[in-house]
């Protein structure tokens, strides 16, 4: 067997978690080499052009492939020459019966193990469910001689990748091989962050516990946020109130349109299936999950109040399709279930983003896609806002307001300020908070029968909720329809 260095590192799988990985290892004087199954990736990243949108990738990207301290192939036995650690950081994508697919972590442990030297150590960096890593060599079909396998989950976060991953909170660490656990520790020794060092499972775990955990945040502040629209409060006063208790904190305490992505859904799901496995009903991870996609029909169903109870035939433009800003990553985007409700309304849909419209095309099939936000929202007669991109806030409201059918905002994210909305005659709503609209103006009209008449001159039409009135819950046809 030939004999390993630990500053060589092969990394199997070129996704969000492999390639930003690999750079920040590079990056600290390791020799990576990237292994891609996908011939368009492995040419891009050639280039040292990044295949996914990710602030400052491109740029690290492009200097590590010219200094050749991380290479790409499609070819693992080439990658694991002299490589002391396999990084596995493959997808697992959710089947249809919420399991995780482990199908590509045992392929790539598989492959790995073919051509590992004596002291090969293999890292688990791929997100799989609790107890997985300890019946991976089954899974995979190996006989004995598998390499020690130690789970050392990721924690980044998309849009901020680069700052997580050179700056993480904590490093965890979960084998049963103690040296190589140790192994593993100093491979990460340059970065800051709290260590944990513990058993494979509790390491699992801690990724899936630290994933659920946020995503009940997230719901949590959602049904506070109905809460508040129902009794009249504000959530984001109630969210500051609430978070400035740092033993609740204020992050992920943002009321909205609730969590998308690969890895919220997807992990809740897993969880909540290995309760289920292990006998064990999780309630509160089946909660979230139902609040999350009842936040979708609800955002719908009063975008429908607003125009006055009917999408039919309304022209509503969407700012913000990517689940999140900072990313083009379309997958489990709350856009994709927003605009399908409101076609199925009967609505005509327009929508923006500043990365993810190409990633949206195959996604979206009757959406009007425009580049220019101001394009998008011409004519329209409501604007959502459904991805928080700063840019949005940036826009020329004034100009904005003077292209639109009808001045309605409704801001799924909170990220406007709804008082100058207010003083541009927009309506506006924002999620958990008493909708803000224009005093009607009164004029005098004739009657046509000789008298004049005092007319509202109002753009929504709704009624709308006012602190204190309780409010009824979504349409019927709008929350049945999703
Ligand atoms: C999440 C975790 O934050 C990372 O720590 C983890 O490594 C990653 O999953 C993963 O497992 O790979 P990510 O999905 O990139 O990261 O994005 P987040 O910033 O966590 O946002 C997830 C979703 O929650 C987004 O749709 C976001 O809009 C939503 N969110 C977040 C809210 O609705 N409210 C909040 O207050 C915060």
């Amino acid at each position: 067997m030939p004999a390993v260095d630990d500053s060589r590192v092969c990394v199997v799988g070129g996704g969000y978690v492999g390639l930003v990985t690999a750079a920040a290892l590079a990056e600290s004087g390791h020799e990576v080499r990237v292994v891609e199954a996908d011939a368009g990736r492995r040419a891009a990243l050639r280039q040292g052009r990044s295949p996914i949108h990710e602030p400052g990738l491109d740029e690290l990207l492009a200097r590590l492939v010219r200094a050749g301290s991380l290479s790409v192939t499609d070819d693992v036995a080439e990658a694991m020459r002299g490589a002391g650690m396999a990084i596995i950081a493959v997808g697992t994508p959710p089947l249809p019966d919420g399991h995780a697919d482990l199908s590509q972590v045992c392929a790539a442990l598989c492959a790995i193990s073919a051509v590992a030297g004596k002291d090969t150590v293999v890292v688990v960096k791929s997100s799989v469910p609790p107890g997985t890593t300890r019946e991976l060599p089954r899974l995979a079909g190996l006989r004995a001689g598998a390499p020690p396998l130690v789970v050392c989950p990721e924690f980044l976060r998309e849009g901020n990748a680069l700052e997580d991953v050179r700056n993480p909170a904590r490093i965890v660490v979960g084998g049963d091989d103690r040296a190589a656990c140790a192994r593993v520790l100093a491979l990460f020794a340059h970065l800051p962050g709290h260590r944990v060092a513990t058993d494979p499972t509790s390491a699992e775990m801690i990724k899936y516990g630290a994933n659920s955990f946020l995503a009940l945040k997230i719901s949590f502040i959602n049904e506070i946020a109905h809460l508040c629209e129902l009794a009249g409060a504000d959530v984001q006063a109630v969210a500051d109130g609430v978070g400035s208790d740092p033993r609740i904190g204020r992050a992920f305490l943002n009321a909205g349109l609730g969590f998308g992505g690969s890895c919220f859904p997807k992990d809740v799901r897993a969880l909540e299936e290995t309760a289920g496995y292990h006998g064990h009903s999780f309630w509160l991870l089946k909660a979230a999950a139902d609040v999350n996609a009842l936040q979708r029909r609800r955002f719908v169903a009063r975008v429908q109040e607003l125009l006055g109870g009917r999408l039919a035939g309304r022209r509503v433009a969407v700012l913000g399709v990517a689940f999140k800003p900072g990313t083009d990553d379309m997958r489990q985007a709350v856009s994709i279930d927003i605009v399908r409700h409101l076609q199925d309304l009967g609505a005509r849909v327009s929508a923006t983003d500043p990365v993810a419209l190409d990633n949206a095309a195959r996604l979206m099939p009757g959406v009007r896609l425009v580049a220019d936000a101001y394009e998008c929202v011409r004519g329209a007669d409501a604007v959502l806002l459904v991805t928080e991109w700063p840019e949005y806030a940036a826009l020329d409201w004034e100009r904005v307001a003077a292209s639109l059918r009808r001045r309605v905002v409704v801001d799924g994210r909170n990220l406007l300020d709804g008082a100058a909305m207010l003083e541009l005659g927009f309506t506006y709503a924002g999620v958990g908070r008493p909708v803000m609209r224009p005093k009607p103006a009164r004029t005098l009209r004739g009657s046509g029968r000789g008298r004049l008449e005092l007319v509202d001159g109002a753009g929504g039409g709704a009624p709308v909720s006012r602190p204190g009135s309780a409010r009824p819950g979504p349409r019927r046809d709008a929350a049945r329809s999703a």
